[in-house]
């Protein structure tokens, strides 16, 4: 019987959400053990209640080696012990529920982990047996077979094949520890099905679904693949491994599901496709929303900010989604070291989604880490005045930079391990929040922590920054409340300015202007909020302000 949401009524709710995502082993940890956990997070409530959020995206917090931060899932339908239970998880989601933020569970269905029920199953079983076929097992080639099936490499490393006792071969895009699922199978179907539903009938709003252009391959003939390049990938639904046309069957299966509730469950797609193959994810048949991670490529540009925010409205017009904005996650450098990284995005020496799946990690530049910051904060203002849902990540709002120098013995990432020096870690944006100015972990918790914490997060910890009204945390606040009472509509207009200044208007008393330049730039109209001082009318290097009339 599934259970009341408290939340039940508005069906629309996600379109302008602002979404905050918590990495729930670094966000709190109570217990002392230097991993974050549920009643960690439940001690934060009222913390994220006074961002004034709309929702909290988790990302996996279930039973894991983690191999890969937890997206290698031993149990769909529990939660890790070392980060709480079940009876917690209700308890979350009530007490979220109870201050009217909605929950979003991520959801990894392309791979499991090869600790989960099946996996190990599928090992014991024989070659060809149906245990094997829930994932993607065949011989090897060369006369004994030792010869991998193909010459797939997988996004961590050079491959993408593991070799079992047997001597069977299973493949996995990922860590070996992360066999892909074999999606023709029905099982494997009603397997995700009945995941949506539990997580649903718990109380849970809503899914993120992780690498959703995967689960459906082609694999007559085997594919090889030496690079996981945009350019690579076939853009017309025919790729043999990712953004196959029928990989919408899947949803609107999922979209039935979703459907039965009330208010309908909703989903957000993490798919890295070619832009214009973007809108089915989104469509109302399909998962309703999808990732647009192109502000995580851009430079610090007018023109290209610009173009990324015309396209993509255009884009969720198209299907009648919400357009969805994203400067900050788990897997990139955070935005205000990005920024800090002088011709960031501008080169294309600098991070390009056409050659790169993930950010490369190039923090072996000279960083500017205090106009990174200033880039930051006014490319957070610009994000949220936009039309459509923000996703913030935890710890940006307290203007964060990434850790740079973790010792390589104490980096977790499969991607650094695996990456032949060819990718930096993403452990350095996933370094357990500062609380307080002292203690063990900056109040993390009790104890110590999980990755090493910089000396640097004396300065920015949620308690100082509490006691500065000037401080990032004060100018999200004061961002997001103020936005609540802005947003009346999903109209922009784009306002004809002064050469480096990109400014639009959202509505006859909301108008957001950015300073892109190096140089101060007059301005008129009233200012309601800045990401900089502004000292007369002139609007700063670097900064965003909302402005009632121009
Ligand atoms: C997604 C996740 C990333 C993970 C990968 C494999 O991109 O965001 O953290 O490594 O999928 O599951
Ligand atoms: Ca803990």
């Amino acid at each position: 019987m599934a259970r009341k949401n408290q939340l039940a009524g508005d069906s629309h709710w996600w379109r302008n959400a602002v979404v905050y995502q918590i990495y729930p082993r670094s966000f709190a940890d109570a217990n002392g053990d230097g991993i974050g956990d549920l009643a960690g997070i439940i001690s934060r409530v009222d913390y994220l209640a006074s961002l004034g959020i709309d929702a909290v995206w988790m990302s996996p917090f279930y039973p894991s080696a983690l191999a890969d931060g937890g997206y290698d899932v031993d149990d769909y339908m529990d939660i890790d012990p070392r980060i709480g239970n079940l009876d917690q998880f209700d308890e979350l989601v009530e007490k979220l529920h109870s201050n009217n933020i909605r929950v979003f569970v991520d959801i990894v269905p392309n791979h499991s982990s090869d600790r989960h029920e099946w996996f190990q199953e599928a090992l014991a079983a024989k070659p060809g047996s149906p245990e094997r076929d829930r994932y993607i097992f065949r011989d090897g080639r060369g006369e004994n077979g030792d010869l991998p099936p193909s010459n797939l490499a997988s996004h961590f490393g050079p491959e993408g094949w593991t070799r079992t006792p047997d001597g069977q071969w299973y493949m996995h895009l990922f860590t070996k520890e992360q066999p892909d699922f074999n999606w023709d199978n029905p099982e494997v179907e009603e397997y995700f099905l009945k995941t949506l539903r539990f997580w649903s009938d718990r109380g849970v709003d809503g899914f993120r679904i992780d690498v959703a252009h995967a689960l459906k391959k082609n694999l007559d003939p085997l594919p090889d693949r030496d690079s996981y390049a945009l350019s690579v990938m076939k853009d017309d639904g025919t790729d043999p491994l990712f953004d196959r046309d029928e990989v919408q069957d899947v949803y609107r299966q999922w979209r039935k599901v979703f459907n039965e509730y009330d208010p309908p469950r909703v989903a957000v797609a993490e798919a890295w496709v070619h832009p214009h193959r973007r809108p089915p994810y989104a469509s109302e048949e399909g998962l309703g929303q999808a990732f647009n991670f192109d502000l995580l490529a851009s430079g610090w540009n007018a023109e290209q900010f610009k173009n990324v925010i015309s396209d993509n409205i255009a884009m969720s017009d198209q299907t009648g989604s919400s357009s969805t904005w994203v400067l900050s996650n788990h897997d990139v450098i955070r935005h205000a070291t990005r920024f800090a990284i002088p011709g960031y995005g501008l080169s294309p020496d600098s991070f390009d989604l056409e050659n790169q799946w993930y950010v490369n990690h190039r923090l072996d530049h000279d960083l500017d880490l205090d106009m990174g910051l200033s880039r930051a904060k006014a490319a957070t203002l610009l994000m949220l005045a936009l039309p459509g849902s923000s996703y913030i990540y935890q710890g940006e709002e307290l203007g964060l930079h990434d850790v740079v120098d973790i010792p390589s013995e104490q980096m977790q990432d499969p991607q650094w391990f695996r990456g032949e020096g060819k990718f930096k870690s993403r452990d350095g944006c996933r370094v357990p929040l500062p609380w307080e100015a002292s203690g063990p972990s900056f109040g993390f918790g009790p104890g110590g922590s999980h990755l090493p914490q910089p000396k640097w997060y004396a300065d920015v910890a949620v308690s100082v920054q509490e006691a500065d009204s000037s401080s990032t945390l004060a100018l999200y606040r004061g961002a997001l409340k103020l936005r609540r009472e802005l947003y009346t509509s999903d109209e922009l207009q784009w306002l004809d300015v002064k050469p480096g200044l990109l400014a639009f208007r959202r509505s006859p008393s909301w108008i957001c202007v950015t300073n892109f330049s190096d140089e101060p730039i007059e301005i008129s109209g009233e200012v309601i909020l800045a990401s900089a001082e502004i000292t007369g009318n002139l609007l700063p290097a670097n900064a965003t302000a909302w402005l009632s009339s121009l």
